[in-house]
């Protein structure tokens, strides 16, 4: 269903400032390590009722504003997948707004722009009832952007529908939308394939639990990239390619092409790229990994390992173990069935 533009003049000023104070709180909270950040950081994150239902941290807003304010050239194209309300895009485009060298970019941008739990991000918000699950978000996404939005094409529709010409060298790719492997390898070989030597990508999935093929392949071709200074109170890890990739990097990998050595190291490895609170996060895509591809057990010994001395505050916690709790209920389920034999079926 097409949605109007929505404007916060929509919102009473009660409704407009909701949130701000405990916004304020976290940004003292957070600013220690963001100090670097401050000259980026969104104002916008204060005002802005749409901001307390984006998904990337205004942090990493503020880096990808630095990034393209003083280290963007502009020698190739900039592309953002998954950009879900925009808030990335609109640092990008501030940042080349302040870049006094880069006068022609233009940015990509690629989403399904349809919600689809946006009623529950919203429940407990002014915003509540205003969106709906299955409406397109585009009109909203475009309308977020401001006088710069003729720079954005905004594709939409399934990226592992689309393609990439191997004319057009990127320089900048912002990933969040890798969500399952098969994506992933579309990716690598479409927009990866593209990144040119001195180009950044920032895989904004770094410190999370669901993305574990992103950790095995930078792993397997670390020796071809620099990992930059890490984004704060983030998910993201960005990483500069120092030279050209070999053709096996665009080619579809699988979980059986890693071994049992590989994949731990490539855990270890990952982990220690991020600070300690969110290594966590990454050692629950370590056990998600196995819980993804059926071995519950190798999951079950991992994750108990993992556990010890853990607070509940993160996705090995939040994400790999109640994923694997279900897949060992299920499984348990059908041993039963299998037991009680067809005839009590
Ligand atoms: C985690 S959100 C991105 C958050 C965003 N980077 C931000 O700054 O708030 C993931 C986005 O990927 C999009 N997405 C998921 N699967 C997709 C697919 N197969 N093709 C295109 N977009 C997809 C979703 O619509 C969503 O907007």
């Amino acid at each position: 269903m097409a949605q109007e533009v929505w404007t916060q003049n929509e919102l009473t000023l009660k409704e407009r400032t909701y949130g701000v104070k405990s916004r304020l709180r976290r940004f003292r909270w957070e600013y220690p390590a963001g100090k670097p950040l401050r000259r980026w950081f969104p104002r916008s994150f204060f005002t802005d009722p749409l901001a307390l239902v984006d998904i990337c941290s205004p942090w990493e807003v503020a880096w990808v504003t630095r990034y393209m304010a003083t280290e963007f050239t502009g020698s190739g194209a900039v592309v953002e997948l998954g950009p879900f309300l925009g808030d990335i895009t609109v640092g990008i485009l501030k940042g080349l707004r302040q870049n006094s060298t880069v006068h022609s970019a233009t940015i990509d941008s690629y989403d399904l722009f349809i919600f689809e739990d946006i009623e529950d991000r919203t429940a407990e918000l002014p915003l509540s009832g205003r969106f709906h699950n299955g409406e397109s978000f585009l009109p909203l996404y475009k309308g977020r952007l401001g006088q710069d939005r003729g720079l954005v094409t905004a594709h939409q529709g399934d990226v592992s529908e689309e393609s990439w010409s191997p004319d057009r060298p990127i320089e900048f790719l912002f990933n969040d939308v890798a969500k399952t492997w098969d994506i992933w390898n579309h990716l690598k070989s479409t927009f990866y394939r593209s990144l040119q030597v001195g180009g950044t990508v920032v895989e904004q999935d770094w410190a999370h639990a669901c993305t574990p093929w992103l950790h095995l392949w930078h792993h397997r071709y670390r020796e071809h990239f620099l990992v930059l200074d890490q984004v704060p109170h983030s998910g993201s890890v960005p990483f500069r390619l120092l030279t050209p990739l070999p053709q096996s990097a665009f080619e579809p990998d699988h979980f059986s092409d890693y071994s049992e050595e590989q994949v731990s190291d490539a855990f270890d490895w990952a982990a220690a790229l991020v600070d300690s609170i969110r290594q966590r996060n990454v050692r629950g895509a370590y056990v998600h990994l196995y819980t993804l591809h059926g071995d519950l057990d190798r999951a079950s010994r991992l994750c108990i390992e993992e556990l010890v001395g853990v607070s509940s505050d993160n996705e090995l916690v939040q994400v790999a173990l109640p994923e694997l709790a279900i897949r060992l209920n299920n499984r348990a389920a059908q041993e039963e069935a299998d037991q009680q034999g067809p005839s009590n079926k």
